[in-house]
């Protein structure tokens, strides 16, 4: 076995992964369309954000879509629409990023932290139950990496228990369950259009339902002025707002519009989405069955109800002791020094965040029901499957390595020997 590169060796892979994002002519020419059309606010044609909206609602499979300036504007925009009293509390899984966790906050609400089930790195349905107050009035289902949770438990309980869901699909454009899109399945769906999402135009978000009545209530949160989008209602047959005729700015909105030029862009990329996702997904299921005989790592469980898994980050659960007790950092530090570009993830997972730590501090600024403070005592919170993901077991695949070529998911076996023939020449 050759010397591994972290060691002065050659590396398994010494090309750099594909440039991303992918473009050509087409997304040059969508967005010239849309600068000559002068629409770059809005705008009706094509090359427009109503073309995207109606055409990303297709794709996902939703009657509605509207785009917004982020992922995170898109989960709050989401929450606002739910029209949930003030103090209320979000049910949602800690392996997750932040902005999950402060959209609940930053809209009035309480997160609630319920654990992951450790073979999915999705909230644990079984956990939900017990974790239900007489305050609680939603379910946050974050399908993490672009695996679908597991919807039909979760709806089963939103029902018989009077809560709403909602789906936070930043990772999950194309993703289905049971043939469905993600992001049409519960009350409502957010996704993030930032830039290492599976679908961007640089920053961006979509919020997407089938609901009349929260789409309306998203737009109003969205929109302060919602004057440019007359032609998208006109479209769909339906009144701008939920307001009353004659009344004044009668809600308390934002003003978190996507722009109709990064629509134009957004919309070329959903063109080549397809393709993309096709990809990924068949990379994500041949690196999983090429685990299946590496000692030390696994891919994560995926129910028969995941019938598309967009791999907009494959999770590789890493178990040291099939690496002779190697930390999870060495054994990245030592893949990347051999040019398989993985990660370790998140370093805590969010009920851990600083901002849960410090019950005096920011929270306190932000802490939707009372001047005492927060009742809810994060510190308490017991997540160990969350917990250990962070500690020791996860590793990411990115998005741009699963686009690659199967070439680059052997890559990471390949490597993966190297290191373990290592291992005594690596443990700190
Ligand atoms: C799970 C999840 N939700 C929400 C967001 C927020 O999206 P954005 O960065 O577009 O605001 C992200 C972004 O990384 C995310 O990973």
């Amino acid at each position: 076995m050759t010397a591994l590169a972290l060691h002065g060796g050659t590396p398994t892979r010494s090309r750099p992964y594909g440039a991303w994002p992918e473009f050509d002519e087409t997304d040059v020419e969508a967005v010239a369309d849309a600068l000559r059309s002068g629409q770059w606010s809005a705008g009706a044609g094509e090359n427009s954000l109503i073309g995207f909206e109606r055409n990303f609602a297709a794709y996902q499979g939703a009657a509605y879509c509207l785009s917004v300036n982020s992922g995170t504007s898109a989960l709050e925009v989401a929450l606002r629409a739910l029209r949930l009293p003030r103090g209320s509390e979000v049910l949602l899984a800690p392996y997750t990023y932040m902005a999950s966790a402060t959209a609940v906050l930053n809209t009035g609400l309480v997160p609630v932290f319920v654990d992951m089930d450790p073979e999915t790195y999705n909230i644990d349905p079984r956990l939900i139950e017990p974790a239900i107050t007489e305050r609680t009035r939603a379910v946050m289902t974050v399908h993490f990496g672009g695996l679908a949770c597991d919807l039909e438990s979760i709806l089963e309980i939103a029902r018989r228990r009077g809560l709403r869901v909602i789906e936070d699909a930043a990772h999950a454009h194309g993703s289905t369950w049971n043939e469905r899109g993600l992001g049409t399945i519960g009350d409502v769906g957010c996704f993030s259009l930032g830039f290492g999402k599976n679908l961007t135009p640089g920053i961006g978000g979509a919020v997407t339902t089938n609901d009349l009545d929260i789409f309306k209530h998203a737009i109003a949160y969205a929109e302060l002025d919602a004057g440019p989008r007359h032609s998208r209602f006109d479209e769909l047959g339906i009144d701008a707002a939920p307001a009353a005729p004659g009344e004044w700015f009668p809600y308390s909105a934002g003003n978190r519009r996507l722009g109709g030029v990064l629509a134009a862009l957004a919309g070329a990329q959903l063109g080549r989405l397809e393709g993309q996702t096709r990809r990924r997904a068949a990379h994500g299921q041949y690196l999983s069955e090429l685990l299946e005989d590496v000692d030390g790592l696994s891919s994560r469980r995926e129910d028969a109800y995941v019938t598309r898994n967009a791999n907009h980050l494959h999770i590789i659960r890493y178990d040291a002791d099939g690496f002779g007790g190697l930390p999870r950092e060495c054994f990245v530090e030592a893949m990347r020094a051999e040019g398989v570009d993985i990660r370790p993830g998140y370093v805590r997972p969010m009920h851990q965040a600083d901002l849960f730590g410090d019950l005096n501090g920011e929270l306190s600024l932000v802490w939707p029901r009372g001047d005492d403070g927060p009742d809810v005592d994060y510190a308490a919170m017991r997540c160990p499957a969350a917990e250990r993901a962070c500690q020791v077991e996860a590793i990411w695949v990115p998005q741009i390595v699963m686009l690659d070529g199967r070439e680059a998911m052997e890559e990471i076996v390949e490597a993966a020997d190297k290191v373990r023939h290592h291992t005594a020449a690596l443990t700190p």
